[in-house]
């Protein structure tokens, strides 16, 4: 089933996102739900705030990205309480970003080149993985979404400024999507 996406201004977005335990109810359907609204408004990454649920799981499906980043056929992953260690001396690479939940923008981004995760997968198995690249910055873009973060949070200042009238406008419901979205109603002002 597509869901919803939730838009900017949506306060779920900005929520601390709560663990999932063995046993959560229809998961498996939860997952695919994610999976076929994420592939439907062409994204390669999806947290549950995202969808208005204010849960600590990620899917990412990184095969669109195969053109430019080779490495990235056929990489699916689902990540349940993901947690994210930097690696130390980590350097950061900068590039431009996007977000559903944030349509019709991109930014640069500074992100870690390369991070270790921990995670369980859907059937509740421990994971430990590192991942470079941009493979790395897709986890980081999710997992911040899961504290509440999202990426016009890590900017410049200069560059928040630029965007701020486009941002409120989303906030405000003033934005066209091509995909299903959960938007403020949009008021005159
Ligand atoms: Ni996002």
């Amino acid at each position: 089933m597509i869901l919803p996406i939730y838009l900017y201004g949506q306060p779920v977005l900005r929520k601390e996102a709560e663990e999932i335990e063995p046993g959560y109810p229809n998961l498996k359907q939860l997952i695919a739900d994610m999976y076929e609204t994420m592939s439907q408004s062409d994204g390669v990454g999806l947290a549950a705030p995202q969808i208005g649920l204010s849960k600590r799981i990620v899917v990412i499906d990184a095969d669109v990205l195969k053109e430019s980043f080779p490495e990235l056929a056929g990489v699916k992953l689902t990540l349940i309480n993901p947690e994210l260690d930097i690696i130390e001396d980590g350097k950061k690479v900068t590039r431009e970003e996007g977000c559903l939940s944030i349509p019709g923008l991109s930014e640069p981004v500074a992100r870690y080149e390369k991070v270790r995760i921990n995670w369980l997968d859907e059937d509740f198995n421990e994971h430990e993985q590192t991942f470079e690249g941009f493979l790395a910055r897709i986890i980081q873009h999710e997992c911040d979404h899961l504290d509440g973060i999202l990426y016009t949070d890590r900017i410049s200042p200069i560059r928040k400024q630029l965007i701020r009238n486009k941002m409120r406008n989303i906030a405000d419901g003033k934005v066209n999507c091509e995909y299903k979205v959960k938007q403020q109603k949009h008021q005159k002002r």
